[in-house]
């Protein structure tokens, strides 16, 4: 594991976007394709339109394989779309091939609609036994990551790819990578920015003046580079 501090979240932005541009290179050359789950939230959205625009050529695009780490059960093009929001910010705007990009079914039946993708994201992983190149993740000021929030029932799922799970605030249903999934992959990039994420920070390194729970701290990719892209604001309770 390791932690990259940023003064600002600009910066955390523009480091993190070069080193997932670097990793979608590695991985192409490694293995012809490099395949993502997209975070949701706000945070990433500035990452996004760094990869689309700043170091948009230097991004093999056209082997990149997206699907979504978590999503909120609403319409493809709803405000709180995490699809959405990759779309506005980075889809709309790079040449990825149409049949790459994997959003998640939104059709009625939550449960059936995460059947479905986890369907899907395991057969698109057969090539890789299962394995995301990369997982982007954000982090809650409650500790959640992903749709993982405390006391989900989905947090004790320990096969599936992907499962129907609440949420405590609206959106109230959600799709999520479950950690099994996200524990296969060969890289974890937390993107953490502002001191309303301290608590949480602290939470999950056992630092004093945390949340009382946090599911992050259980992300712990067994085989591969977990990496916490964060700002000083958010790191203030770790003691760098
Ligand atoms: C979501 C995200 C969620 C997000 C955190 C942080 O669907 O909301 O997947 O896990 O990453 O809540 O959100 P912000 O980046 O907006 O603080």
């Amino acid at each position: 594991m390791s932690l990259n501090v940023s003064p600002d979240k600009e910066t955390l932005s523009r480091r993190a976007a070069e080193a997932v541009a670097a990793l979608i290179r590695h991985a192409v050359d490694q293995r012809g394709r490099c395949t993502i789950a997209m975070a949701g939230g706000s945070t990433p959205h500035r990452l996004y339109e760094i990869l689309a625009t700043d170091i948009r050529d230097d991004i093999p695009w056209e082997r990149v394989h997206l699907i979504w780490g978590d999503e909120r059960h609403v319409p493809l093009d709803h405000p709180k779309s995490n699809f959405r929001m990759a779309r506005e910010a980075l889809l709309e705007r790079v040449p990825l091939l149409p049949d790459h990009i994997y959003p998640t079914p939104i059709t009625g039946d939550p449960a059936a609609d995460a059947a479905a993708y986890a369907a899907t994201i395991d057969t698109l992983l057969v090539p890789d036994s299962g394995r995301l190149d990369l997982v982007l993740l954000g982090l809650g000021d409650d500790g959640h990551t992903a749709s993982l929030f405390p006391g989900s029932p989905a947090l004790a799922e320990t096969t599936r790819t992907v499962v129907a799970a609440p949420a405590p605030v609206d959106p109230r249903q959600r799709i999520t990578l479950t950690f099994p999934a996200i524990n296969r992959a060969r890289n974890v990039f937390f993107l953490v920015a502002s001191a309303d994420k301290a608590p949480a920070l602290a939470c999950v390194f056992g630092k004093p003046g945390g949340v009382a729970e946090c599911p992050a701290s259980r992300v712990q990719p067994a085989g591969g580079e977990l990496v916490w892209w964060m700002d000083e604001a958010a790191a203030a309770c770790l003691e760098l």
